[in-house]
């Protein structure tokens, strides 16, 4: 096949971490006789520092005209003053937007060669876990109306969270039809008991859950599931849920797999083209020193073979290659807390995960 990649590098670890892909990918490619056309296109801090604007026309035009898109991540203390329209952040969610992509996928299972990385104890980690968090993406708070207004107290600011049946339902969907492929078990989280939109939510993943008998569906409160994710991560399969309680719930379940270096996300909407990411960020602590875990990147780089693209066999190549350097017992430095072995650099880790393809 002869597909076209964009890529959106972006700040930080965000340079680092996509080389490590298209790596990854491009020896995959030549493994399996594929041709990968990669086009890098600017987005977040340094589009802003090159064309004064987050999300330049030519980076959209450029996304909707490839077969998908790789995005590493965006944003940096160098930004951060800057007014809320015309912040790196500003360009992710118009991205997502512009390309309809209002489902967020993001796997979170524990590698049994990282439980030592992972904090949980082994009492409760048992035989490990595997869950997917359905995270929607293009609406609720993230999207909705917001700004600066006169308020009991003087001036407020206000961001509104808003969900349409629509929504709801378009995003419940691709988590049950998800839970039909897995175990068959799907939480719905929320906060019903004091949000209205959480509500409309509850109401309309009840009234989705009875077209699907085979699925043992349950509704959690957010406060509570972010408990039970540590107490005991294995009672979830598919978690459901907003753009907003998925954005920090997905953080809290990749620490528990060891490390926010090691998950994954797939972006889709309606069409075939996705974007792939990892959850974290543009880590600027460690950005430039060749530290970064480039595992969440490469497997977003597997998620795209596999769903935008159909290319299970060679998805499947990537994710193995994973799985054996890990056996391996190698490991960038977030998998190692306080051991006193030398960690592999990015590029090292890199390495590693080609030679094992
Ligand atoms: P972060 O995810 O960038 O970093 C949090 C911590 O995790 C840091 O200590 C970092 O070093 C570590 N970390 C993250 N990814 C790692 C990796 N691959 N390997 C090893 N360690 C890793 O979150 P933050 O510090 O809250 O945010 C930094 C910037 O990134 C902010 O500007 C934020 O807005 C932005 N951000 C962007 C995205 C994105 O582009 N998708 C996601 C989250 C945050
Ligand atoms: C993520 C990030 C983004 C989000 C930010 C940077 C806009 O935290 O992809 O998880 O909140 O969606
Ligand atoms: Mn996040």
């Amino acid at each position: 096949m002869e597909l076209k990649i964009a890529l959106l590098k972006g700040d930080g670890i965000g340079p680092e971490i996509v080389d490590s892909a298209v790596a990854v990918l491009e020896k995959t490619a030549e493994k399996f006789g594929h041709r990968f056309i990669f086009t890098p296109y600017l987005i977040g801090g340094c589009a802003i520092d090159e064309t004064s604007l987050p999300l330049p026309q030519e980076t959209v035009d450029g996304c909707l005209a490839s077969d998908s898109v790789i995005l590493g991540a965006v944003g940096g203390p160098k930004w951060d003053g800057l007014a809320g329209d015309i912040r790196p952040e500003k360009a992710l969610l118009g991205i997502r937007s512009a390309m309809g992509l209002f489902t967020n996928l993001r796997p979170a299972k524990l590698y049994p060669a990282l439980r030592s990385a992972s904090p949980l104890k082994d009492e409760i980690v048992g035989d490990g876990f595997d869950l997917l968090i359905v995270r929607e993406l293009t609406g609720g708070i993230y999207f909705g109306e917001r700004g600066y207004r006169e308020g009991r107290y003087g001036t407020e600011a206000f961001d509104t969270e808003a969900y349409s049946v629509t929504e709801i339902e378009r995003i419940g969907k691709v988590a049950f039809e998800a839970a039909m492929k897995r175990s068959k078990r799907i939480c719905s989280i929320d906060k019903a008991n004091v949000l209205e939109s959480s509500r409309l939510w509850r109401k309309t993943m009840h009234e989705l859950a009875e077209k699907y008998p085979d699925v043992e569906y349950r509704d959690m409160f957010v406060d509570n599931a972010a408990m039970q994710l540590v107490r005991d991560p294995k009672q979830f399969d598919v978690i459901v849920t907003s753009n907003m309680f998925g954005d920090i719930l997905s953080d809290e379940a990749s620490q528990i797999t060891g490390s926010i270096g090691m998950l994954a996300s797939a972006s889709l909407g309606a069409s075939k083209r996705g974007l792939y990411e990892p959850i974290h960020g543009s880590a600027p602590d460690i950005a430039g020193k060749n530290m970064a875990n480039p595992i969440a990147t490469i497997l977003s780089g597997a998620m795209m073979l596999r769903y935008s693209f159909g290319l299970t066999a060679e998805a499947g190549t990537i994710e193995k290659a994973v799985d054996k350097v890990l056996d391996q017992g190698l490991r960038t430095a977030d998998l190692m807390g306080s051991s006193l072995d030398t960690p592999l650099s990015c590029t090292a880790m890199t390495e590693a995960i080609l030679k094992a393809i």
